[in-house]
């Protein structure tokens, strides 16, 4: 269903039905990337122990909260494109191109770690697509980089507790969240 065209009978002043399309495609996958982005949050911030619990479990509801309104904003635009927004949970799972979070019941600086990596995948994803949509609609892309905005600012968030005071992440170098969790910890 995620990877059917559909082209809009209908689209945004100046767009061409194709181009409308084509923006909406690219919105759809980041619709699935923050959907995916706000239930890890959300399976983080139950599954937090030992201590910084409370620090983490706190830090991350307004995270889910800003992500969530993301999500809305990002499906209205594809519909506002004329272009079905699928925001069910098979269709997330049929169009990522990534695994699942990977830790359960873990410590606060594991599962930050791990979340580095997260984002570092978000962000990375979500920079490619606002770039993808610059010479197509500026709309678009504007909303794209006002999500940056936020999500890099998280990042921080989550960075700061993995940064030596000589400015050194502890996850440097990881390239799965498993391995950023253990660089974490270690
Ligand atoms: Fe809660």
């Amino acid at each position: 269903m995620a990877t059917r065209k559909q082209l809009p009978k209908y689209t945004v002043p100046s767009l061409t039905p194709e181009e409308g399309a084509q923006v909406a495609q690219i919105l759809q996958l980041r619709l699935h990337a923050l959907n995916d982005l706000a239930l890890t949050l959300k399976h983080i911030h139950w599954n937090v122990v030992g201590p910084h619990f409370i620090a983490v479990h706190e830090m991350i509801d307004p995270q889910v909260d800003a992500v969530r309104a993301m999500v809305d904003v990002i499906a209205e635009r594809i519909a506002t494109l004329g272009v079905a927004p699928t925001g069910t949970p098979g269709a997330i799972v049929e169009a990522r191109t990534w695994d699942d979070y990977s830790l359960g019941r873990e410590t606060a600086i594991a599962h930050l770690g791990a979340l580095d990596e997260v984002y570092q995948g978000v962000i990375t994803d979500h920079r490619k697509a606002a770039e993808d949509v610059e010479e197509l609609d500026d709309v678009t892309n504007d909303l794209l980089i006002g999500h940056l905005h936020e999500l890099e600012l998280f990042h921080w968030f989550v960075r700061a507790h993995l940064e030596s005071s000589g400015g050194e992440l502890s996850t440097a170098g990881a390239t799965t969240e498993r391995g950023a969790a253990d660089k974490a910890t270690e």
